[in-house]
């Protein structure tokens, strides 16, 4: 496995890969790799002949009272989980490799970005949106790959391609959980243990708002509320939102007649915890 630092040997080296005539998968990720990224590079080792994963924490996509400096990083680590996992290329670029310092060019998306995280994180999509984009052009890979864990932006991202001709294949991808059900994330590392126990509300309340829907329940107020009694019933937790829309247009609807996500997003202390499931068929 190979790692670079810079645009012009990613471009070089998947130039070489082209002329081969190997299909490039390709996984961006903030790196503090666990199972979740590792799924992602899985699958895409299984559906390409090289892979490509970005580790680069994107200050762009940060808020002024967010995590950024605070985000954790290990990059000797992340190249040894992306190697176990099949990755063949590790782009880590600096801040200044990405960002000149008179930088002026976004990448923003109306609608699908307002609702859900964008409500409380509003410029946080705008830079998610620029750096795939950046990312994209860099690699220029054949298939993306992107968790369900973060649906919104699945969502976001996979319009984004569509809407701008970008020709790449975005593929979803499961959630991985820990045993416990929690949802595998790298700002787990943020929680002490009695914060990591309370964080447990996230996967069972939407656990048991799925088993109501599948039960028959179809009203989205009846489900929001369930799910927003739950959380409040947890002392360390506080509700950012809960929301049942539209899967993959993350509409507000009042009926579940059709594939919605239902999705929250939780502060456990300090914390901020997101977590969602879809249900394709009712
Ligand atoms: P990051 O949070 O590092 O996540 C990278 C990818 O891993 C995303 O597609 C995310 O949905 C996926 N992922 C994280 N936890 C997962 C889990 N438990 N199960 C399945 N997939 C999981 O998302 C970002 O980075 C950034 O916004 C990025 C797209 C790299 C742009 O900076």
């Amino acid at each position: 496995m190979k790692t670079a630092d810079n645009v012009e040997q990613i471009r070089d080296i998947v130039r070489f890969w082209r002329k081969e005539g190997l299909t490039i998968g390709f996984v961006p990720t903030m790196g503090y790799l666990h199972e979740g990224h590792q799924s992602l590079i899985r699958r895409a080792a299984s559906e390409n002949d090289r892979i490509v994963v970005s580790v680069f924490v994107n200050k762009m996509q940060f808020g002024p009272a967010e995590d950024f400096a605070s985000y954790p990083r290990d990059f000797q680590r992340d190249c040894e989980k992306c190697q176990e996992a099949g990755a063949d290329l590790v782009f880590h670029p600096t801040d200044e490799e990405m960002y000149q310092p008179d930088f002026s060019s976004f990448v923003d998306m109306t609608g699908l970005t307002e609702g859900l995280c964008g409500r409380s994180r509003p410029i946080h999509f705008r830079g998610v949106c620029t750096v795939v984009t950046k990312l994209f052009h860099i690699v220029s890979p054949d298939r993306a790959y992107f968790g369900q864990k973060d649906a919104q932006q699945l969502a976001v991202i996979t319009r984004m391609a569509r809407d701008l001709n970008m020709g790449i294949e975005i593929v979803g991808c499961p959630i991985v959980r820990e045993a416990d059900g929690l949802a595998k994330s790298s700002r787990n590392t943020y929680l002490n243990e009695e914060e990591r126990k309370a964080a447990l509300i996230l996967s069972r309340s939407l656990t048991e708002a799925r088993q109501k829907i599948e039960a028959g329940e179809r009203s989205v107020s009846v489900i929001e509320t369930y799910i927003k009694e739950r959380i409040a019933e947890e002392k360390l937790a506080r509700l950012d939102y809960a929301s049942v829309v539209s899967w993959p247009d993350l509409k507000e609807k009042e009926v579940i007649d059709g594939p919605v996500l239902t999705a929250i997003a939780v502060y456990i202390g300090k914390t901020r915890l997101i977590d969602n499931f879809i249900i394709s068929e009712v």
